[in-house]
């Protein structure tokens, strides 16, 4: 589900123009981010996290579909982040409501990295347990 949200202000991002990697922790599974393959998966912006993410088959929560109206796809930067543009305000109204919020803390739909450094990331556990706990039948 992707989409655009009306209500958002323009986000200023920039698009790879060469290869890159993004590392997600804990998994610590590595994503080869290839330019001319984005959008991975029309998840969030295109080149977003969220896209690189959902295109490589990883669990990052999206609940609002990518459009900067919910909190689950939060991630925390623990190298790259220098190579993101800084956050819109309505991100950071966003990132707000999240839990477990850090310095290097980013919504995933809406940081683009610009493809200048590696990029590793952390999924917080919170985001973890929800997307093992969304299919499982035991919650009931
Ligand atoms: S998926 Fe809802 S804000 Fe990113």
């Amino acid at each position: 589900m992707g989409g655009v949200n009306p209500y958002q202000s323009e986000v200023n991002s920039v698009l790879p123009a060469l290869p890159y990697t993004v590392t997600f922790l804990p998994m610590g599974e590595k994503v080869e981010v290839v330019p001319a393959d984005l959008p991975s998966s029309r998840e969030g912006l295109a080149g977003s996290i969220l896209d690189i993410a959902v295109g490589a088959g990883i669990d990052l929560d999206h609940a609002c579909g990518g459009v900067c109206a919910c909190s689950t796809c939060h991630v925390i930067f623990r190298e790259g982040l220098e190579s993101c543009p800084e956050a819109s305000e309505d991100e950071e109204d966003m990132l707000d409501t999240a839990p477990g919020l850090e310095i290097s803390s980013r919504l995933g739909c809406q940081v683009v990295p610009d493809g200048t450094r590696d990029v590793v990331v952390v999924i917080p556990e919170w985001n973890r347990n929800l997307a093992r706990e969304g299919g499982s039948e035991s919650d009931e």
